[in-house]
């Protein structure tokens, strides 16, 4: 990757959810972040108040970085929706960003740090993650309100049938 010789060291890093500027951050996803586009503003702030720690980086008052992360405080940790902007991505801040939610408390003495990537093995490689084949599932969880129905139409099903056999029993 190109490396960008800008100086940046007026970026300032900050830790806690009293920083975050969710419009802010809600803008820089719908720039930079491909799997986080149109996030709703509600879920976003659901997301980020349930995440610790939660960091941003700014050039003055402006964000241009964000992540999160987060963690049983012992055995497993996970880093979510990294992201520096456009104008200032390949200067090392990334990195910064990364090692920064390493450093937490919350996450430094985790036995392991997990992430999801789909294009940026690369990057995470040069911090110090390795490739993980062996030890990854998920479950595409419908939403909520779909979930709620099909269990109703199964729990509707089941009376029915219940109620079909005892007629045939009576
Ligand atoms: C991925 C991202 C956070 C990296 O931030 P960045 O500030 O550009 O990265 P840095 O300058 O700190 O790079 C750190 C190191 O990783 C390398 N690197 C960064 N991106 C890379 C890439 N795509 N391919 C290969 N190497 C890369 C850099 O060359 C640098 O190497 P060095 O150790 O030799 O110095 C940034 O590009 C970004 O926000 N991208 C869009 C959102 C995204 O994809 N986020 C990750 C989601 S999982």
């Amino acid at each position: 990757m190109k490396k960008i010789t800008t100086d940046y060291s007026h970026i300032q890093f900050h830790e806690g959810h009293s920083k975050v500027d969710i419009h802010q951050v809600i803008n820089l996803f719908n720039s930079a972040a491909i799997w986080a586009k149109n996030r709703k503003k509600e879920e976003l702030e659901i997301a980020i108040a349930n995440s610790n720690p939660v960091v941003t980086a700014w050039d003055h008052k402006q964000i241009i970085g964000f992540g999160r992360a987060t963690s049983d405080c012992i055995y497993r940790g996970t880093i979510w929706d990294i992201v520096i902007h456009q104008n200032y991505q390949g200067g090392g801040l990334g990195r910064k960003l990364v090692q920064t939610i390493l450093s937490h408390p919350r996450i430094c003495h985790v036995e392991r740090v997990y992430l999801m990537t789909t294009y940026q093995q690369k990057f995470y490689e040069r911090i110090g993650f390795e490739y993980n084949p062996t030890t990854t599932m998920v479950l595409q969880n419908q939403p909520i309100e779909q979930e709620l129905e099909l269990t109703n139409s199964k729990i509707r099903l089941l009376s029915a049938k219940q109620e079909m056999l005892s007629q045939n029993i009576g």
